[in-house]
């Protein structure tokens, strides 16, 4: 090693390493899981650009006062907020294509504007209103609570971790994995389509906030690390061991070869 090299190579340089890598990983982290919006309190001023917003994009089928178009598409009286930030926040709405089912899209509108066309809807009747940040919290949920719930009710279309399922009729139940938290309780709210509702009295809301663990649990990915396409933790973690138990013997064989 010359001078130079000499001073390059710090002893510490590699637990440095490690240790920008994991801040750096943390700090990605905490962008990409981010906070759910809360859900604004409307005023006077959304209500009115809300009513603007749905003139110009949402009238054309649903009738200039949401009344509902004959044949075309349904009467959102009394929907409720839910309804509108389900449908608006997946992009369903606006719908497109017609076809079995409505099609999910990029989104084409932005947290404001969506919670203006819900205060707008929300205003004209009784109804279902967007869940509170509280009311969606996974970390308040009980997971294993959370599962029961989920196959008594909602695996015979999703799927037993909900990774979605065919139905009749060119429709599907669509997979949950990347479905928000708020999302998850609009759509047991609301029944979009297909899919029945789920009132209060069916699944009371602190069973539908175990759901939504559960469900987050899924998303999150197997607690082993990889997900190996979830085919489920007994055989995931066989492979586990298979290919640790794997390395251990091939390097401990290695090891002994050169000491021999
Ligand atoms: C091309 C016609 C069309 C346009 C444009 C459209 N919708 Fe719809 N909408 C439909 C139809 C059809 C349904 C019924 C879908 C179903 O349940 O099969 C529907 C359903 C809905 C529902 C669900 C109602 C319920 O009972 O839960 C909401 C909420 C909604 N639309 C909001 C909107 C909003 C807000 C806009 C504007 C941003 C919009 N829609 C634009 C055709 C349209
Ligand atoms: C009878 C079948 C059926 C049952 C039971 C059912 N769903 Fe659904 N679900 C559907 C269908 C169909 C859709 C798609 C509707 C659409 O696109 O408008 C859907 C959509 C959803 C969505 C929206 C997904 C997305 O990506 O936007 C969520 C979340 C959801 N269901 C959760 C549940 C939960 C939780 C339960 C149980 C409490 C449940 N569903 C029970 C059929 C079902």
């Amino acid at each position: 090693m010359n001078a130079l090299a000499r001073r390059r190579y710090s002893k510490s340089a590699p637990v440095l390493l490690v240790l920008i890598l994991l801040a750096a990983l943390t700090a990605i982290g905490f962008v990409a899981n981010g906070s759910p919006a809360d859900a604004a309190t409307a005023t006077a001023d959304d209500v009115a650009e809300g009513q603007k917003l749905f003139a110009a994009n949402c009238a054309s089928c649903h009738g200039l006062d949401a009344q509902g178009t004959d044949g075309v598409a349904p009467s959102l009286i009394g929907v409720g907020a839910a309804a509108v930030d389900f449908q608006v926040g997946t992009g369903r709405m606006p719908m497109q294509a017609s076809g079995p089912q409505v099609q999910e899209k990029k989104p084409q509108f932005d947290a404001e504007q969506i919670s203006q066309l819900a205060a707008y809807v929300a205003s004209l009747g009784e109804g279902p209103a967007i869940p509170t940040a509280e009311m969606v919290d996974p970390a308040l949920g009980d997971a294993a609570v959370g599962m029961e719930i989920f196959r008594t009710n909602c695996a015979m279309c999703h799927g037993s971790i909900g990774g979605g399922g065919a139905l009749t009729q060119g429709k599907f139940a669509p997979n949950l994995w990347s479905t928000s938290n708020t999302h998850i309780y609009e759509a047991m709210l609301v029944g979009p389509q297909s899919m029945p509702v789920f009132n209060d009295a069916n699944i009371t809301p602190e069973n539908k906030r175990n759901i939504i663990a559960y469900l987050d649990f899924q998303q999150q990915g197997s607690p082993g690390g990889l997900k190996l396409g979830s085919i489920g933790p007994v055989a995931e973690g066989f492979w586990g061991w298979l290919v640790a138990l794997g390395l251990i013997i091939a390097s401990t064989i290695y090891v002994g070869a050169r000491a021999s």
